[in-house]
């Protein structure tokens, strides 16, 4: 089953509870929460305080992905804000299988994220621990960026996880849209995070549904 996880990012943030509420109605079953601290990326979003105040508004599956420098401080912050996946970037982490198990520790799911051009081979020796690999397919930090062709890493992750650990769920991230969504689907992906092709239509139902029914 390919989920859509539409990216708070793109949303109007003077409006987040109706938002929330517009994509579930539409269809979606998880909601992507980009956390960025204005180091690891360029850009400042929202933390802990905020997924805490939509909790209670939705059954959505939080899906939390940190670009933040030192990860490791949070991860019980976000955990309990009521984040059911949280997801480090291998290129913030000195300690990466550590971090894995804070954040299992906490009973929450654990995703580790990778940057266009970090190699797949950082995963070698965490497959098995984790629950997702998020694939970036933009440079982290914005919303609405080109997609970067990255369906040969897709692939290649796909083959590395039937061999390593088949339960481990793919995620790609930035530019996905009717067009690009396909062609990741077809290379392995099973989670597909989408910002502006969802937010930024007026109708957010139409938009799911134009994704899905491009696979
Ligand atoms: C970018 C974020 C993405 C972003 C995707 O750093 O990780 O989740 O919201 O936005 P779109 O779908 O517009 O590329
Ligand atoms: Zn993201």
């Amino acid at each position: 089953m390919i989920q859509i996880a539409p990216s708070l990012l793109s949303a109007d943030f003077s409006r987040l509870q109706e938002e929330v509420a517009e994509i579930e109605q539409g269809g979606a079953q998880w909601l992507h929460l980009d956390v960025m601290d204005g180091h690891f990326v360029p850009n400042i979003t929202f933390g802990p305080g905020l997924i805490k105040a939509l909790r209670p508004h939705s059954r959505l599956f939080f899906d939390v992905h940190l670009m933040i420098e030192n990860p490791d401080q949070y991860i019980a912050d976000f955990a309990a804000s009521g984040a059911d996946m949280i997801t480090v970037h291998a290129e913030a982490l000195r300690h990466l299988h550590r971090s894995i198990q804070n954040i299992k520790a906490q009973g929450v799911k654990a995703g580790v994220a990778l940057n266009p051009a970090t190699s797949l081979s950082v995963l070698d020796y965490i497959l098995p621990e984790v629950d997702m690999v998020l694939l970036m397919s933009v440079n982290p930090g914005f919303g609405g960026q080109k997609f970067i062709d990255i369906t040969e890493k897709i692939a290649a992750l796909k083959a590395l996880c039937l061999k390593i650990n088949p339960a481990v769920r793919i995620e790609i991230d930035g530019g996905i849209d009717p067009v690009t969504a396909p062609r990741v689907v077809q290379a392995g992906a099973d989670v597909l995070v989408a910002g502006s092709a969802v937010f930024g239509k007026p109708d957010r139902a139409a938009a799911i549904a134009a994704i899905m029914n491009s696979l």
